[in-house]
Parts: C-alpha cells; structure tokens; sequence
C-alpha cells in the first residue's frame, strides 16, 4: 500500500553543476525516477549548466551512464530513459562571466515553473543569482535550490543569506537538508502529531531521556579534503541531526503547513543550553588491519577533526526541563543505523515484586535501514514461573506492515525535488533556522578549538570512543546497541 503519485506541473529545470558529482549520484537518477512513476510530466525539461564545454548528446550521454550506475536494473527501462534523455538539454555557462547566459535565456519557456538547482560551490551562488537577474532569466516566481554546506559558521551564513537575499526572497530559496526528506522524518511527525497516543506523554514528566544517533559504515576516503575542515559537528549535527533534534522536540505546529512547522523548529533551535565541556566527546578513528585511520584519509597527520561526536544537550522549555537529548554521529562505526529512540520513564510506583524485573518503555523511530518504529511494552513472561516481567516489542517494520512497495519510497533528493516544482517549502530551512544553527553551534567549537582538545582514538567498526560510553555511565544510562 503506497500513496498515488501525482504528477507535478510542467517545469524547467535549471542544473548548475550539472556534470558534477551530485547530479550525477543524486539529482540525475532521482529525476529518471520520478520520470518513470510518472511524477514528473512528459513536457518537462531539465537543463544542464556548466563549464563543460559540450552539446547536449555528450551530456546527455553522461546522464544515461549515471542512470546505468545509479537507478536500479529493475527501474532502468530502454524506453522510458531515452524518452527522459529526451527532454534534456546543456548549455555551457561561464559562472563569472558573460558567456553561455543568452543561449541559456532562449532555453526557458515562459509559462512553465521555473527552478535553479544551484549544485556548485556557494562562492558561486552570489555570481549565478546576479547573473540570472541581469540577463533576464529568473522570473519573480522563479525558485532556487542550494545545498549544504550552508557556511562553516555564523558569519559564512550570514554573508550567503544576504547574498541570496541580494536577488530572491525568502519564499524562493529552498535549502535542502536532505535528512528532512527522508520518509520517516516526515512519518516522525505523523506519529506524534496524528496520534493521541505519544503527545501527552511526549515531555519530561514522562521522557527520561531521548538518544538520536547517525552510525555510519563508510569513512571519508576520498572526500578528506572538505571533512577535514568540516568535522561531524559541522557536517552532520548543525544540520542532519539538528533537524531531527527539532522534530522531536518541538511544540506541535497549529498547521502542516511551511511556516507554521518552521517558527516550531526555529524555537527548539534557541532555546538549546550552551554546552560545557563535559557535554561533548569527539574521537577519531584509527587505523585498522588494511583500512587506513581518519587522519591518513583526511591526510592530515596532526588532524584534530572529529570523525565522530557525542553530546548531551537540553532543550530550555517547560516541555524538556531536565530530559537530556543524546545526540551522536560517527563514521567507520558497527553499523548503519540513524535512529530517534524515546526512553520513557519507569511507572511511579510498581506493584510487583523486585524480583519480578522492570524496564522502561522505549520507542524507536528507525530511519534507515528497514525504516520503522518500534515501541517495547512490559508484559508478563508467559508460562508458569509466576509473575515475571519480560519486554516485548511491538515492531513494525513499514515493508512487512504496509506491503513491499512501501519499502520503494522515493528518495530525499526525488522528494525534495518534487516539492521545489511544487512550491511547498515545508522541508527546507528556513535561512534564520541555518543561521541560529549555526549561533549554537558556533561558540561550542570556538570552545574545544580554544582548550586545544584532542579527539579521543577509537577502533573502527565499534560504536565510538570509550569517553561516549562514560558520558552516559556517569548519568546511570546506556547508549542504545548499534546493530543492524
Ligand atoms: C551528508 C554528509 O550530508 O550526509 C556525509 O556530508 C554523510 O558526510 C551523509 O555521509 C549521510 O547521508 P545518508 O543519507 O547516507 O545518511
């Protein structure tokens, strides 16, 4: 059982960056797919734009190789990609000059809705957006999509917020976070704002604590360079799991609507504490057998970037006085696993005996892999040993519950992309959300930056350093198993 697929409006399509690494993996393929649900109407059309000096068979012929490594051999149809290679074309653009940007006018249509996917450095993001209003290109309903990294800090997004602001407003710029895609962050607020069952017992009478964490398998060979000046904190927590922190924590939005669900965010966001010293644990990974260390993949020998992190955090509200978040992320870790795992409190008082055990319940959002939640409930051990408490969980993983086709959901990027044509900015940030991000985040590095902390050494394939293990030991908790 899955949704109907509606088709979007007819679009125009701008790709700057179009022969890079994004479209290639990302944008590309997620369009074939969207192209062969049906999603995407036949009179579409998509543009690439670039330094490449090519016509449109040689990028088109790109786009067919990155279909063929990207979009499974079950969704790859011989028919359907060439009528999708069919409504693309290229236009070789000087970014910082003059070149490229009539032939790139006369592409556009004038009725169609119209989107600029800015997939480039953001020191271009100021030349594209003039260069699209000096040349008459970008109408005033014209919508422009940015990636992260949204800046390194508060001043950097700052200075592309007003760049941007320079030429569009705000209702036209679509950030994306591809975490905010993701089909169970959407169905995180389903579960607690179309359910009666959680939201009375989802603050800090009831919620011991809450542990959100994003393992990763990989670790950063190839793309050292850029990790190495980025760390977790900035390329995973300020973003990626700053926004699955305000999802869960926030006050139900009065509407599903973007401004409504954003003003909600936005206020999680100010209302963290700043963190001490102690509320942080970073590490890095080490060399293992034939697999090489952080700091041999960042090649950088005296690297102090974190490859992972691990925070407590708390949300200054009435709602979460005194539920800590537990927030962490690594790579090179035991496993793939994102998860928002709610450990409620224990019953005020127990009727049975002490030897009869006790466990909280604990809700599980699982976002990937085998999306789904799982909520563990008490009952009695069955069989005759008396009164005895055992857990069960109450699994339900979406494929077994909603059939296989529930497991074919189209990915963040084809999600996101699809609410661009549509107009709907509920899962974008808004740019004063990236900008408070980075206000909290900010003074948090500046701190270990200054007392010179060195991450600590951690083996790979485990579950991070032990100093995460104490972090939690100290407040009588346990980080949850990282397993598949
Ligand atoms: C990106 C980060 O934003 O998200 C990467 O830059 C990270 O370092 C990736 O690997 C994780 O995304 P996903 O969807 O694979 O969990």
């Amino acid at each position: 059982m899955v949704s109907r697929v509606i088709p979007v409006d007819p679009f125009d399509l701008v790709i700057f960056g179009g022969t890079g690494d994004l479209a290639r993996r990302k944008i590309l393929p997620g369009l074939y797919r969207r192209f062969r649900d049906g999603q995407m109407p036949p009179d579409a059309r998509i543009i690439g734009a670039a330094r490449t000096d090519q016509d449109s068979a040689a990028w088109r012929l790109f786009v067919g190789e990155a279909i063929d490594e990207f979009v499974a051999e079950n969704a790859r149809e011989p028919e359907l990609i060439a009528a999708f290679l069919g409504r693309l074309s290229y236009v070789t653009v000087d970014a910082k000059g003059e070149g490229g940007w009539s032939a790139l006018k006369a592409e556009m249509r004038p009725d169609t809705v119209q989107a600029f996917y800015f997939s480039v450095a953001p020191s271009l993001f100021g030349d594209l957006a003039e260069r699209l209003h000096s040349f008459e290109i970008a109408r005033s309903d014209a919508r422009i999509v940015v990636e992260k990294p949204f800046g390194r800090d508060l001043e950097t997004a700052q200075a592309l917020n007003a760049t941007l602001a320079e030429h569009f407003d705000e209702h036209q710029i679509y950030r994306i976070d591809h975490y905010l895609g993701k089909e169970t962050v959407q169905n995180l607020m389903a579960i607690r704002f179309a359910n009666i069952l959680f939201e009375p017992l989802w603050n800090a009478q009831y919620v011991d604590h809450v542990q959100i964490t994003v393992a990763e398998e990989v670790g950063v060979g190839g793309r050292g360079g850029y990790y190495d000046q980025s760390g977790a904190m900035r390329d995973m927590v300020q973003n990626h799991l700053m926004q699955l922190l305000c999802l869960t924590a926030m006050e139900p939005p009065s509407r599903y609507e973007p401004d409504s669900v954003r003003d909600e965010k936005l206020k999680v966001i100010r209302a963290l504490q700043p963190l001490k010293g102690d509320d942080v644990v970073r590490g890095q990974y080490k060399a293992s057998g034939d697999l090489p260390s952080y700091r041999d993949d960042a090649e950088n020998a005296s690297s102090l970037t974190e490859s992972f992190i691990a925070m407590r955090v708390h949300v200054a509200n009435w709602r979460w006085n005194g539920t800590p978040f537990y927030l962490r992320t690594g790579k090179r870790m035991k496993a793939r696993l994102s998860e928002i795992v709610i450990h409620f409190k224990e019953p005020p008082h127990s009727i049975f005996d002490e030897d009869a055990g006790s466990r909280p319940n604990v809700l599980s959002i699982r976002l990937q892999p085998d999306e789904g939640i799982d909520l563990s409930v008490t009952i009695k051990e069955p069989g005759p040993g008396g009164m005895r408490l055992v857990d069960v969980p109450l699994d339900m993983t979406f494929a077994d519950a909603l059939g296989p086709e529930a497991a074919d959901v189209p990915d963040a990027y084809e999600r996101l992309i699809m609410d661009v044509i549509r107009g709907n900015q509920t899962l974008f940030m808004r740019g004063d959300e990236v900008e408070a991000a980075w206000a909290w985040t900010d003074p948090i590095i500046e701190a270990w930056t200054k007392r010179g902390d060195k991450p600590a050494q951690y083996d790979q394939s485990s579950a991070g350093p032990e100093e995460a293990m104490m972090m939690m030991h100290k407040d009588g908790r346990r980080w949850r198993e990282i397993s598949k």
